[in-house]
């Protein structure tokens, strides 16, 4: 073989090989795609996350999704006689793009919807209960608030028409490096201030009375975050569209979006608890070194480990949440982020329910409210009880009235005693007892949230919840990080936090 023609074809490779992967040059050691992602929790972040490092890298990565508890994480259900019920994440927003996606992609239809009627609850009487009609409702409304009702609809119609533009940004490739610079691509300066603001201070300031937010906003607040209006404004605008109408579920239960997502993804499902993650360096084949994640684990036949390329983290980073060790990194990682999560107790009880507790006159039979709100207030040891309706509604299915036993679900912020499910429920036969961390505990003003990027090639989904925790914030988180992950895989910086996307964008659509 002529030494001289190969040199020159090895040369011209080269030199294509140099151009096509002109980008990686601080990364030479790196393969043109990765080998191997690890994915830490099966929840719905986590899988939304294996679905989206498929459609990114390819059909070649190898994708380990590890899971200590079940695929669905908070979002769960329980069986109680013949059907199955939420305990965890239950509602999602119609305008909730990626969940809709991932239904449709996976072919699950949205559960049937039934009607419902809401009520609230001071501690001692019902202050307001919704009628089955619709102008009495509106009338009772003006009334009593003024126009706070139709403004509050824009002022959450206003948040949410920012908040859509991320599905754009995302649809055109663009990420974002932390919590706060995906907020302000999506809202501007305004967001930054809502997450910085109470809830309480944000309506104030834009002109609500304090009734209303004590009465009608509050009860929101605690139904979805257990919580009062002294959370974010952000997660209070989110938790405000929790109360629009068109919220749907998903048929069968919630989780099933999840184990859908890691079929579609065909990832690996590692059940055992990741322990540690440790940064190694080695040399490699072409005489420099390349850097690998090692992802320590106890899974059903004793310890483990495996290297990996790529670590995407999707559960919390906090106390009672998981305890994942990080060594090697330099800066540290810490295995906790300040901040706590709230604790949220669902108690699910198939019974009778004493309808003379809530302080009303109505006899059990005509009894027909299914969601009773709580106002923030000393007697309220519970944050909602709802009548709840299984996961899958079958033919000819009826909410049963109050007069009849049936399933009720209780957000308390502690268990329930026996004494307090005696004086709520006439009798019982069931219960079913889970205490969640089921959200942060939102302070604001708040320090900077947790990051996105834990280290050069390690990405951190759960910060997000810092702004808001959602079903759907996670699932944006998981794209993004997705996304992240493939741009400085490949050193595209230019779709790595870009200013102003909404105006450059605006002529895309
Ligand atoms: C009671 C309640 C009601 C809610 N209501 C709604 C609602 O109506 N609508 C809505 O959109 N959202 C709701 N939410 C919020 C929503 O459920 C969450 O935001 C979302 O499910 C979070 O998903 P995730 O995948 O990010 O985290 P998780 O679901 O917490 O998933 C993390 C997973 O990681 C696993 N894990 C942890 N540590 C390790 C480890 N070391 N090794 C391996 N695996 C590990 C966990 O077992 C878990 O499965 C609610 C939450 C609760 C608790
Ligand atoms: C929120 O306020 C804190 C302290 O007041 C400040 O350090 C932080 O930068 C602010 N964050 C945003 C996003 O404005
Ligand atoms: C039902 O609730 C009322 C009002 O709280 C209470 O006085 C009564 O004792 C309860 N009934 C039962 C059977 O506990």
């Amino acid at each position: 073989m002529n030494p001289h023609t190969l040199s020159l074809r090895a040369l011209l490779l080269l030199g294509l090989w140099h151009s096509g992967r002109r980008s990686l040059a601080s990364a030479p050691e790196l393969q043109d795609q990765p080998k191997k992602i690890a994915v830490i929790g099966g929840g719905i972040g986590g899988t939304a996350a294996a679905f989206y490092l498929r459609e990114e890298f390819g059909p070649v990565v190898k994708i380990d999704v590890f899971e200590s508890g079940s695929v669905g994480g908070r979002l769960a259900t329980v069986k109680m006689g013949d059907y199955e019920y939420e305990t965890g994440g239950s509602v999602i927003h119609p305008l909730n793009l990626h969940m809709k996606h991932f239904i449709e992609k996976i072919g699950l239809p949205p559960r049937k919807d039934l009607p419902s009627k809401m009520a609230i609850f001071d501690g001692k009487e019902l202050v307001f209960e919704e009628s089955n009609w619709f102008i009495i409702n509106f009338l009772k409304m003006l009334w009593r608030y003024g126009l706070n009702f139709i403004r509050m609809q824009m002022w959450v119609e206003g948040v949410l028409d920012k908040f859509m533009r991320i599905y754009q940004y995302q649809q055109y490739g663009y990420s974002f490096s932390s919590v706060e610079k995906l907020l302000h691509a999506m809202g501007g300066d305004s967001f930054l201030t809502l997450m910085n603001q109470t809830l309480e201070e944000a309506m104030l300031a834009d002109g609500f009375s304090q009734v209303f937010l004590n009465e009608i906003v509050a009860p929101i607040t605690r139904v979805n975050y257990g919580q009062s209006v002294r959370i974010n404004g952000f997660v209070g605008a989110v938790s405000l569209a929790g109360a629009d109408s068109g919220l749907w579920a998903v048929d069968g239960g919630n989780k099933r979006v999840c184990l859908g997502l890691l079929y579609h993804s065909r990832s690996e499902l590692i059940s055992g608890k990741v322990t540690s993650i440790s940064y190694k360096v080695r040399p490699s084949k072409r005489g420099t070194t390349a850097g690998f994640y090692e992802v320590n684990y106890v899974g059903e036949s004793g310890s483990a480990h495996g290297l990996y390329d790529i670590v995407i983290v999707a559960t919390p980073l906090h106390q009672g949440k998981s305890d994942i060790a990080f060594s090697g990194f330099s800066p540290p990682i810490p295995s906790h982020y300040p901040g706590r999560y709230h604790q949220t107790v669902a108690t699910l009880v198939h019974g009778l329910l004493n309808v003379s507790y809530l302080g009303t006159a109505e006899p059990a039979s005509e009894f027909t409210v299914s969601d009773v709100l709580t106002v923030d207030s000393k007697g309220s040891v519970i944050h909602s009880l709802s009548s709840l309706d299984p996961v899958h509604i079958p033919e000819g299915y009826k909410r049963p009235p109050a007069s009849q036993a049936k399933v009720w679900k209780v957000f308390s912020p502690q268990p329930l005693t026996q004494e307090q499910l005696q004086s709520m429920f006439l009798s019982y036969d069931s219960v079913s007892e889970t205490p969640w961390l089921a959200y942060p505990s939102y302070r604001p003003p708040q320090r900077r949230s947790p990051p996105f990027i834990l280290h050069d090639r390690m990405y951190y989904l759960n910060a997000v919840e810092w702004a808001a925790s959602a079903m759907e914030m996670s699932a944006i988180s998981a794209r993004n990080a997705a996304l992240l992950a493939h741009h400085r895989w490949h050193e595209q910086g230019t779709k790595v936090d870009q200013e102003d996307l909404h105006t450059r964008l605006r002529g895309e659509l």
